[in-house]
């Protein structure tokens, strides 16, 4: 796994800044250098900085960008990086002013003047969230980190204070190495097998293999899996944080390793990227390593359908009528609509299972969803406003993007099947809406219950504040503030 870069806290000590070498990062609020190590910096570099400062260039940045000074005179640092950043500020702005410092993290590594910032736990989160390359599979030029010192008045506090920020890190690091790996390495087993390693940080994890998915009646999961080599299994990850025998809250997430869309295939253009169709497990599966290194005070259970889409003779077709294991029938219209029938067996296999308090599930579920809301949010489907609007405030709170869509009779009625309980499509329009209607006749009378369609957030093919393209790691930080609000703050 590719470890998130841990930064060392040091106390402000103006004589390091004549001696240090690589990159040195310096947050700046209005027109003039004003701390004492800034102050010194500047005295070094004989007032280019206070000049920088001064300039329209620095006033045209908006808060959390940055500037790079390069072989600046009087120092022996390669470069001084002049981030904007307000003293009292949001924590959203501190992470992408954290985020501008990690993107030009080299070997090298870079000293960073926080001196007494508040936000300096945020600032140190998005620099080492941005500090993220999948590499893995370049010969050659592997970008390899320096170390990241991070000057502050006060170190022996911010160490104390490091953990659920690292703790929210390695999970987003997780999550995206698993959405980045391509399908012939990340199968259906390599998958199982690096959530069963997770029972290392305290999780009590299973796999459910086909045999008992057979037993159990899930032939809306085995159905979608029916084509493929790899096996289709469920993964059961508990976390007991919380009180003993209190009943859990519940994560259930899509995980198809590669979906072609089994008979009903997909075109070739762009059908590469399905090898991130399992991003809402690999979600589920960050969140459930974050709260296990945080400790968190809570009873989680994450639940994930692993299984491939693929066309054979032995695949699905559509047509075919298949029973769910809640017991309802389903006529698979659609094989390329498979992310719905898993998670409707899945979720139902939560439900009676474990009877959790709530349950909330992701999956890159529809094309639909990034043509309504694009790549910023993913869309948000509830039948519960206060699970809902505590889920929005926790997305909001953590920079993630997420809104509410709307649901309703009508779009289930697209669902009528001619011949079985429902069908599995009901046209193109709001696909995204119909999927979730779907989704929902499988959540059990008053169960609080989220829907997150993050087939638009979870890749992304440019560069972000505080992620490289590729794999976002998006829901891991809502998600976890989202319990720790719930049921860890009294
Ligand atoms: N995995 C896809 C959805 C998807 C599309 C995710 C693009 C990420 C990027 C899903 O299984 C799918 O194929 N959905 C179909 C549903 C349709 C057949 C009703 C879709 O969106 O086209
Ligand atoms: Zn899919
Ligand atoms: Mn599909």
């Amino acid at each position: 796994m590719n470890k998130p870069v841990a930064p060392l806290y040091l106390a402000t000590d103006l004589a390091v800044l004549a001696k240090t070498t690589g990159r040195i990062a310096v947050l700046i609020e209005g027109n003039a250098p004003r701390t004492p190590a800034v102050r010194q910096l500047d005295r070094l570099m004989r007032g280019s900085l206070k000049r920088f400062i001064e300039s329209d260039a620095f006033t045209k940045l908006k808060p959390g960008e940055a500037a790079e000074l390069a072989y600046p005179a009087g120092l022996v640092a390669d470069a001084v990086q002049v981030v904007k950043l307000p003293r009292r500020t949001d924590t959203a702005t501190a992470r992408k002013a954290g985020g501008a410092i990690g993107k030009g993290l080299g070997s090298a590594g870079v000293l960073v003047l926080a001196e007494n910032h508040t936000k300096t736990t945020d600032i140190a989160l998005g620099l080492t969230l941005r500090a993220y390359a999948f590499d893995a599979y370049k010969s050659g030029d592997k970008k390899t980190l320096g170390e990241v010192t991070i000057m502050v008045s006060a170190p022996d506090k911010m160490v104390a204070t490091a953990l659920p920020g690292s703790a929210i890190a390695e999970g987003v690091f997780f999550t995206r190495d698993l959405v980045n790996e391509p399908s012939n390495v990340l199968t259906t087993f390599e998958f199982a097998e690096r959530l069963v390693a997770l029972r290392e940080l305290g999780l009590e994890v299973e796999v459910l293999e086909e045999e008992q998915l057979v037993h159990l009646g899930m032939r809306l999961l085995l159905g979608v899996g029916q084509g493929s080599e790899s096996p289709t299994k469920v993964v059961v990850m508990q976390w007991h944080g919380g009180e003993k025998g209190a009943q859990p809250f519940a994560l259930v997430g899509k995980g198809v390793v590669f979906d072609t869309g089994g008979i009903s295939i997909k075109g070739a253009g762009g059908m590469e990227d399905m090898t991130m169709d399992m991003g809402g497990a690999g979600v589920v599966a960050g969140v459930m390593r974050t709260l296990a290194l945080r400790g968190a005070k809570a009873n989680v259970v994450g639940l994930v359908g692993i299984v491939e889409n693929m066309p054979d003779g032995r695949a699905q077709r559509p047509g075919d009528i298949v029973r769910s294991m809640k017991g309802d029938t389903v006529e698979v219209i659609n094989t390329d609509a498979e992310g719905r029938l898993l998670l409707a067996d899945v979720l139902w296999y939560a439900q009676e299972r474990f009877n959790p308090t709530g349950v909330i599930n992701l999956a890159t579920l529809t094309g639909a969803i990034i043509v309504a809301l694009g790549h910023e949010n993913a869309g948000v489907f509830s039948n519960d406003d206060d699970l809902c609007n505590a889920f929005l405030k926790a997305a909001a709170a953590e920079g993630e993007g997420a809104w509410r869509m709307p649901m309703g009779e009508a779009y289930d009625d697209k669902l009528k099947s001619r011949l079985a309980d429902m069908m599995n499509v009901g046209g193109r329009e709001g696909g995204a809406i119909v999927a979730a209607q779907f989704i929902k006749r499988f959540i059990k009378d008053g169960m609080p219950w989220v829907h997150l369609d993050i087939a638009g957030t979870a890749l992304v093919k440019a560069d972000l504040p505080l992620s490289p393209k590729g794999a976002t790691g998006w829901g891991v930080a809502a998600l976890n503030r989202l319990i720790l609000d719930k049921f860890e703050t009294k």
